[in-house]
């Protein structure tokens, strides 16, 4: 199987965790756009969506699904999203789509976070893909030579060779060369540097449910 038929297969399995009547937070990136596919086909089940993304509203938007303001939400029955990397207690890395900010307070807010991912995903130590962190534009510099201190090799990310600006207005740095062994003792110390917006480390909050994908079938951790 390939990585995309892997993606499809976590996607499709995640209907199940759908709650009928529930209003469902929804990722983003390859896999979240592969399981928005399949819950347009049961969207006359749900009350409705909040997305993590301005890329992932319009998705949904284009498969005539409701998308809300999450100002206008109380609780989310549950989460659906993908990750670059996860390890077996449910930590993550992510942000490779640029979403970490907004996958993390809609993550927040939900009562479950079921994540998706092919089997690539699943690693021992996390780390080896570069740790997404979200700055405002006036701290870049500053934050990156606390990152430095911390032992990693901070990057800024580049589109079309200028910063990538967030959906929110910040920039990103991808810290490469961190073996992350206390993954929540680093989401603590990263978010305490002043003008770091969101570290996309999710490990105070991890993952409920991952299903995984592998040639043998989607296998599922909790
Ligand atoms: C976006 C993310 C994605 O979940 C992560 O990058 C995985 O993406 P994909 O499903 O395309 O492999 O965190 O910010």
């Amino acid at each position: 199987m390939t990585q995309d038929e892997l993606k499809q297969a976590v996607a499709r399995a995640a209907i199940a965790h759908v709650v009928d009547g529930a209003i469902i937070g929804v990722g983003t990136g390859s896999t979240a756009n592969f399981f928005i596919d399949e819950l347009a086909k049961i969207k006359d089940r749900i009350a409705g969506t909040v997305a993590s993304s301005e890329a992932t509203a319009a998705r949904l938007r284009g498969h005539g699904i409701p998308v809300l303001d999450l100002n206008e939400v109380e609780s989310i029955a549950v989460y659906i999203d993908g990750a670059d990397e996860i390890n077996a207690t449910g930590a993550m890395i992510k942000g490779g789509g640029a979403a970490l900010t907004r996958e993390k307070i809609v993550a927040s807010v939900s009562k479950k976070f079921v994540c998706i991912a092919d089997g690539s995903k699943l690693v021992e130590t996390l780390g080896k893909f570069p740790l997404p962190v979200e700055v405002l534009p006036m701290a870049r510099n500053a934050v990156m030579r606390r990152l430095a201190a911390l032992g990693g090799q901070p990057r800024l990310r580049l589109k079309d060779g200028a910063p990538h600006i967030t959906d929110n207005g910040g920039e990103l740095i991808d810290v490469a060369g961190l073996a992350i062994t206390d993954p929540v003792g680093l989401e603590r110390t990263i978010n305490q540097i002043v003008g770091v917006v969101a570290v996309g480390l999710f490990a105070q909050q991890g993952a409920d449910v991952c299903l995984l994908g592998t040639a043998d079938g989607v296998k599922t951790l909790t």
